[in-house]
């Protein structure tokens, strides 16, 4: 068990479950003591900084002495959303190039199932069927748009544009990236979706972006596109959606996040036909490398060095 002693600066990780390496990967680490929240005892008043993901809102007020939050995720809806969150405090996110890349893995990956109509393949095999399909049409005019064109949307768009789709992206401010169409703001939303055959989420939660996909915005987008969405699950009206699957006019969803997680057994979108559900595990933080963030952090605090992947509060990511 680690202990309070000397005087180098506490640490409390409250981590989710599977996240062991993470806390092997640190414990003992010479810069810092840690602490585990549900298995270490800890004075909550000597903590200097918190670790974790999303920790139960009202938490972080019993930490009196904090002076800064370590999101071990890119997203920190899971901290803003804390109607008494300390707003005063530095909060610093966690965002890698493996995180970045694994992401852009995910998106890629159910493209290509959707472009290659492999889910019709897997069916016919389950009927012993030998059904050749030609293809909708080729890659080149396979339209990709990705909502949040940031610094993970920006790797994804690369590395669809790499096997040869046509790639655009929205985002508040107007981006430059190679080969990629920049659309910006709630005016170019709508010219953005008519042009998307396959839409992928990779928004932050925030007020603004709360149920962005609703009716209306399914509504803008062509008869048979599919949705991905691996931003939020808050971002997404799930009733809306399934009317629009089911009307028809939507081909399909692959979600990886949900308004409610873990997905109730009961729910809908578990068993729908057009429906590929994954749970939440679209970017998977290598524990090393959030391990090196970690002291990384702790160091810059200490000496005062400026922090990276600062989040904006007031723009909520
Ligand atoms: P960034 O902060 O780097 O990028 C966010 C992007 O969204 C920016 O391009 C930003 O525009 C845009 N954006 C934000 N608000 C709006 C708005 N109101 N209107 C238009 N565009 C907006 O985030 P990351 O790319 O690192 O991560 C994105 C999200 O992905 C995370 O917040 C998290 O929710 C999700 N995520 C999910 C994972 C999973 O396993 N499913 C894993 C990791 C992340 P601008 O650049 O102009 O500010
Ligand atoms: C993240 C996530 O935000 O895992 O990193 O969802």
């Amino acid at each position: 068990m680690a202990s309070q002693a000397g005087g180098k600066p506490n640490v409390l990780f409250l981590l989710p479950p599977g996240w062991d390496a993470l806390s092997k990967a640190l414990f003992g680490h010479e810069a810092f003591n840690s602490f585990l929240h549900g298995a270490d005892h800890y004075a909550p008043q000597q903590i200097d900084y918190f670790v974790g993901f999303r920790p139960p809102h009202g938490f972080l007020k019993t930490l009196p002495r904090l002076k800064a939050i370590f999101s071990l995720g890119a997203g920190v809806d899971g901290f803003l959303r804390d109607p008494e969150f300390p707003r005063h405090l530095p909060v610093v996110r966690f965002v890698d190039e493996t995180l970045q890349r694994e992401m852009a893995q995910y998106v890629l990956m159910h493209c290509l199932i959707i472009h290659r109509q492999q889910r019709a393949f897997d069916q016919a095999q389950k009927d012993h069927l030998w059904k050749q399909r030609m293809l909708e049409r080729p890659s080149r005019e396979l339209r990709i748009g990705i909502l949040g064109l940031g610094d993970i949307g920006a790797v994804t768009a690369e590395r669809l544009l790499m096997f040869d789709f046509q790639v655009s992206g929205w985002s508040r401010s107007r981006k430059q990236v190679r080969g990629v169409t920049s659309y910006a703001g709630p005016q170019e939303l709508p010219v953005f979706l008519a042009g998307c055959d396959i839409l992928v989420c990779m928004l932050p939660l925030t007020p603004e972006t709360e149920n962005i996909m609703d009716a209306k915005l399914f509504a803008g987008l062509p008869a048979g596109a599919w949705v991905m969405n691996v931003g939020r699950g808050g971002q997404c009206r799930e009733e809306d959606l399934l009317a629009a699957l089911d009307s028809g006019h939507l081909g399909g969803a692959v979600l990886d996040v949900f308004q409610t997680e873990p997905l109730p057994a009961d729910h809908p979108l578990w068993s729908h036909p057009k429906v590929t559900v994954t749970p939440h595990i679209a970017g998977i933080t290598d524990p090393r490398n959030a391990a090196a963030f970690v002291v990384d952090c702790v160091a810059r605090a200490e000496s005062g060095a400026p922090f990276k992947n600062l989040v904006d509060l007031k723009r909520g990511y």
